[in-house]
């Protein structure tokens, strides 16, 4: 293990019918002002708009809304809600939705509480040295936003989707009702469980040596989210499952899994992801399917053994050599995302082929990427290519 500071202050309030909770949480923090932040509509049909409301009503919390954030979030939209905090001397924000909406009331929470453009916090121009409180009512798992302290914004303008992290933006405490996700859609659930696992793989494969117990945690996580996909597939409305997998995908990104680890995660395959949602809008989890997979098989021979092991203890590989069971390993993987009906190729996603050496220099933009193994721009671009 290498020495580690854990830090995670985010209260989790946990089970079927807890959002009225939130009225007791922020009577307790001294809130009394919010702003209610959500997405396109879907806590009107699942019912959480009212309980939400009515929780409010019922402690006399002042509440203006802002709706209408997007998947992919964008900072135009963020930027009216700073404005509104601003004009109407709001002291928190709850953010009602997945990770689109919680990491907008992140990027939010610092821009109110500063004099210039929130963007200047993704661009590196300005440091975050205050937030409001954030408090997440959760209706999509998926990112762990709900437990972690970054925020990825999409500026339009400069065609940049950037993640920005600091730990004054990790909520102040989080409400999960898993019954309430099962609406979501089949498509979003799988994209969800790509993401969650992904976010696994990209601490496990960093090429720290040892960590015994991490990697076993990371398998665990990896082996339940495999294991509940299908189930949520066939029974999208089966409780027990989506709780498993709603926790699963808070610990899969909370700081967990890279505790006693050197780095705080490889994310090549997030940054390359990055590049094709800020250009095509493309769904976060729908780029991981493709990318991941060639990833590994272009960064594996960096630690093999570290790759044979993920495919023997999490698909069961038995091949002679280890390179085949690494190999084999990485073909699992694909094939289980395919099994989920997400994309794994880059052509089935209507990129352009043409467009893969722009996206590569944009991926490098600020120079090489990668721990296990670093990315030049002519690397990404061979990932790219063995991804189409
Ligand atoms: O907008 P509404 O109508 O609410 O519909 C949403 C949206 O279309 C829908 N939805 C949410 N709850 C629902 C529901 N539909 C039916 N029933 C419900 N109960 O779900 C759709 C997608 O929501 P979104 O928040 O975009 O999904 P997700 O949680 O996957 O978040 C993706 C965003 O998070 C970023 C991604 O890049 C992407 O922008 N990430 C954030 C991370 C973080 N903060 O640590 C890490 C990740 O790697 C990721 O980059
Ligand atoms: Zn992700």
């Amino acid at each position: 293990m290498y020495d580690f500071t854990f830090y995670n202050p985010t209260r989790v309030v946990f089970g079927r019918g807890v959002f009225p909770k939130l009225a007791d949480e922020l009577a307790k923090g001294g809130v009394s002002r919010v702003l209610l932040l959500y997405g396109g509509g879907s806590i009107h049909k699942t019912g959480v708009y009212e309980q939400v409301v009515g929780a409010l009503n019922s402690h006399d919390i002042v509440f203006f809304e802002c709706a209408g954030v997007k998947a992919n979030p964008v900072v135009s939209k963020a930027r009216e809600a700073v404005e509104a905090i601003k004009a109407n001397k709001l002291d928190a924000i709850v953010a009602i939705g997945g990770g689109s909406v919680i990491d907008s009331a992140k990027g939010i929470a610092a821009g109110s509480l500063y004099d210039g453009d929130m963007w200047d916090f993704y661009a590196r121009k300005a440091k975050v040295e205050k937030a409001l409180p954030i408090y997440a009512v959760v209706t999509v798992s998926a990112t762990a936003s709900e437990m972690n302290y970054t925020s990825v914004m999409t500026n339009e303008e400069l065609g940049h989707k950037v993640g920005l992290s600091n730990e004054l933006l990790y909520p102040r405490c989080t409400l999960i009702d898993p019954s309430v996700q099962f609406s979501v859609s089949e498509r979003q659930t799988m994209d969800g469980g790509i993401d969650a696992i992904c976010h696994v793989l990209e601490t496990y494969f960093d090429g720290a040596k040892g960590l015994e117990i991490q990697k076993e945690y990371a398998e665990g996580l990896v082996r339940s989210i495999i294991r509940l996909m299908p189930i949520l597939r066939a029974h999208p409305d089966d409780y027990d499952a989506r709780a498993q997998f709603a926790w699963a995908a808070v610990n899969a990104l909370n700081g967990t899994t890279w505790a006693g680890h050197p780095t705080r995660g490889e994310f090549s395959s997030h940054a390359m992801g990055h590049t094709l949602s800020a250009k095509y809008d493309s769904i976060h989890g729908e780029t991981l399917s493709a990318i991941m997979p060639a990833w590994m098989k272009y960064a594996c021979r960096e630690d093999m053994p570290t790759f044979a092991r993920f495919a023997e203890r999490v698909f069961g590989t038995n091949e002679s050599s280890e390179e085949e069971r690494a190999l084999a390993g990485i073909e699992c993987l694909k094939g289980f995302f395919a099994s989920l009906g997400a994309p794994v190729a880059l052509g089935d996603m209507g990129i352009p082929k043409a467009d893969l050496p722009e996206l590569a220099a944009h991926v490098t933009r600020n120079g090489p990427i990668g721990s296990l193994k670093k990315l030049e721009m002519v690397d990404v671009l061979k990932i790219f290519e063995s991804a189409y």
